[in-house]
């Protein structure tokens, strides 16, 4: 019997869902560069699981049904195209080549592009969740060439995290949609577990509480409006205890790592000139965290102020909860105005609700609150922006105060809220109908001759002025071809 998908790379994603594939039902043939890999997993978690063994990789293709699907799982980058290399003079026309790994999206249009020049349909997909996920079912999000949607639709569909009977797997779109949608997914992942660490040092240092307390606060917030995958995972690590009883939290060095994603989606908003403040601020504070030697020795250089918390505790645990929930809503309002507007400027048709029940399960931001965006973009699938739908209206107006109470705090602690003060502050100039950006085009015109537009006469039209008395006529739009 020929196998059903062929997937090359057993890394720990791999290795998982090619068992979750096995499960349910589908029959799979592996490929590893080291075939010692291989060996190890066909006789270790994938025994008598019918899974095909290829030591080549021409081995592998004669094992599959046509037309061929051959699912990457490997690193991100040159490796890719590599086996893209070595796989396509083996293949025929409308085979399939299927990239699960974090790639950028500008490579898998490239990819898409050239492939279909070749007759092979490619698709480039998010695949999230991690190694748990990857076993008993991701979140996936697929893009790229629509016509290999149908060949490999209930592949995905059935191992996917189901959620009220749905999939969490849907065609994104085009080329690199489900990348950039994956990319985003990451951007949010950085944000929310920002959030979460500025609600944390502000519990524990601000307020003075336990590891074991702040675990029982998280534990609380995961049954309301707040619960996810997140928030419940930073429970019990709060409570994990290490071996002398101490809570291990504790005792792990602060200085995040990162991979890349979350950049990425803060380059790709400056591109596209959409503000995502907060994820932006959650990738700089990743950094800042990193110069660890450097803040030891401004530490003891530049004084904290010397203040401690002493209104009711309570009261401010409720308006940090307030905080997370308020920036959190500012995040994925920025993340989805984001993908807004590349829909626009890379002309895919992104359906908003379906990435949000996308992400409902499976994934590692999966939270009650997808449920709520979801329900936002039913009601107005051209929904400008998800700040303006009434459950967000409300709940913005809800959270204002007890929001801008624990910012002061953490100002006046001086413990560091560059997400939760971003993201207010982004709040405040969205709903803010005029800035002060007259006095910026003046400063531009003056020191320039940019041009202004008037609030007296009609948009489109631009003016100079000689401010100084010396300055020429001549603006330098007249300049602009
Ligand atoms: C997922 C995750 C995953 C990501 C890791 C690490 O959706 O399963 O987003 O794709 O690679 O979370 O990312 P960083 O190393 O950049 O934190």
């Amino acid at each position: 019997m020929k196998a059903n998908i062929g997937l090359i790379g057993l890394a720990v994603m791999g290795q998982n869902l090619v068992l979750n594939m096995s499960d349910h039902g589908f029959k799979v043939a592996v490929h590893n560069r080291s075939p010692d890999k291989t060996e190890d997993f066909l006789n270790g978690p994938a025994k008598d699981k019918g899974i095909i063994g290829a030591y080549s990789l021409d081995e592998l293709l004669s094992s599959l049904e046509l037309p061929r699907v051959v699912m990457l799982m490997v690193k991100a980058g040159e490796v890719v195209d590599h086996y893209i290399e070595q796989l396509v003079p083996l293949m025929t026309a409308g085979d399939i080549i299927i990239d699960g790994g974090n790639s950028l999206f500008t490579d898998t249009n490239r990819r898409t592009k050239a492939l279909k020049e070749k007759n092979i349909l490619y698709i480039g997909t998010g695949v999230s969740g991690g190694e748990e996920g990857a076993r008993n079912g991701p979140s996936i999000m697929p893009g790229g060439n629509p016509d290999a949607w149908e060949r490999v639709r209930a592949i995905f569909q059935s191992i996917s995290a189901q959620v009220d009977n749905q999939p969490c797997c849907q065609w994104v779109g085009d080329n690199g949609a489900g990348h950039y949608v994956k990319m985003v997914h990451n951007g949010i992942e950085y944000g929310d577990m920002q959030l979460i660490c500025e609600a944390y040092q502000l519990l524990s240092e601000g307020l003075g509480l336990s590891a074991d307390e702040c675990a029982g606060i998280f534990a609380q917030w995961n049954q309301g409006e707040l619960s996810s995958y997140l928030i419940e995972i930073t429970s019990n690590i709060m409570a994990y205890k290490d071996t002398d009883g101490a809570p291990l939290l504790e005792k792990i060095l602060d200085t995040a790592g990162q991979k890349g994603t979350g950049k990425w989606t803060g380059i790709n908003a400056l591109d596209l000139g959409i503000p995502l403040t907060l994820i932006g601020e959650s990738v700089f504070a990743r950094c800042l965290s990193a110069m660890k030697d450097e803040r030891v020795r401004a530490a003891e250089r530049l004084p904290k102020p010397v203040k401690s918390y002493t209104g009711d505790k309570q009261a401010m645990i409720d308006a940090i909860r307030d905080a997370l929930y308020a920036s959190k809503i500012i995040s994925y309002a920025q993340g989805f105005r984001l993908m807004r507007e590349a829909a626009a400027e890379y002309q895919w048709s992104l359906n908003y609700g379906e990435i949000a029940l996308m992400w409902r399960g499976g994934c590692i931001i999966r939270s009650a609150f997808l449920n709520d965006i979801k329900a936002a973009y039913t009601e107005n699938p051209q929904l400008e922006n998800l700040l303006l739908a009434d459950f967000f209206v409300n709940a913005m107006q809800q959270t204002d105060g007890g929001w801008r109470k624990a910012v002061i705090a953490g100002i006046e602690l001086g413990i560091p809220t560059p997400a939760f003060s971003s993201a207010l502050a982004y709040y405040d100039g969205y709903r803010t109908a005029r800035l002060p950006a007259n006095l910026l085009q003046a400063q531009r015109d003056y020191f320039g001759a940019h041009t202004y537009e008037r609030t007296d006469q009609p948009r489109g039209q631009f003016f100079h002025t000689d401010w100084t008395g010396y300055g020429g006529k001549t603006a330098s739009s007249t300049y602009t071809v």
